[in-house]
């Protein structure tokens, strides 16, 4: 589903990916751990083409986001983009929209989806999420945990094959750390492809089809720890 080859990024002189070679299969669970600054943040930007690389290869479903370092016209790299859904660390809802507002906006405005349907996607992924009650609720309303569902769910109804998470878990209570595990295993059952970035090797372990570590640029094979 993702293939990465030799992905190098510099900020000025700072070489920060180091010629990352990276898989995830369909319905895989890929988990990279690693010390801060190491540039697992920095990875994850590169994949969603929230940062350009300065050389490598991005492969989604076996279309092309940057071969060689060249990326592909502003279409391609949108619509291959879209494949992907992300849930940063700190959730990044809108504070002022409700639960649904929430879900709604990026398949009105991106996908110029109907009200009615994306409404009705959304009140779908709520009760598959556990939050059917929460849907007039706003994001100050809701504990660690339903904000990190909902963020997920953001994710989800967009329907991408492939789901990056940067840390999932920081924010939350270390007993709501299985709850999103499960979460994220009944997702990769339905062949969703899951790359998640940790600190929490106890988190790493619960998920984890394959574990790498990644430090000062590189990425290693994490079985060796
Ligand atoms: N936009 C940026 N401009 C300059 N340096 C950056 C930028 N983003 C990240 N860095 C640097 O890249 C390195 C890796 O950061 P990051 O990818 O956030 O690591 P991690 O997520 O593993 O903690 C750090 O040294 C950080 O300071
Ligand atoms: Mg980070």
């Amino acid at each position: 589903m993702l293939k990465v080859k030799d992905l190098k990024k510099n900020f000025g002189d700072s070489e920060v990916l180091k010629g990352i070679d990276l898989e995830v299969n369909k319905g895989e669970i890929v988990v990279i751990v690693g010390p801060s600054g190491g540039g697992k943040t920095t990875l994850l930007r590169c994949i969603n083409g929230l940062e350009y690389c300065d050389n490598g290869t991005i492969e989604i479903n076996n279309k092309f986001i940057c071969e060689n370092g060249n990326y592909k016209d502003k279409k391609t790299f949108r619509e291959t983009r879209m494949e992907i859904g992300l849930v940063f660390q700190s959730f990044n809802l809108f504070p002022h929209m409700s639960v649904l507002e929430n879900l709604i906006e990026a398949p009105k405005r991106v996908l110029k989806q109907k009200e009615e349907e994306a409404i009705k996607d959304a009140k779908k992924i709520l009760s598959f999420l556990g939050l059917e009650d929460k849907i007039n609720s706003y994001p100050c309303e809701l504990s660690g945990g339903q904000r990190q569902r909902v963020a997920i769910g953001r994710a989800l109804i967009l329907n991408p094959r492939l789901m990056c998470f940067d840390e999932p878990t920081s924010a939350l209570d270390p007993g709501l750390t299985g709850e999103i595990a499960e979460l994220i295993r009944n997702l990769s059952k339905k062949g969703m492809s899951m790359l998640i970035i940790t600190h929490d090797m106890n988190f790493a372990e619960m998920v984890a089809d394959k574990i790498y570590s990644m430090d000062n640029g590189f990425l290693q094979d994490g079985s060796i720890f």
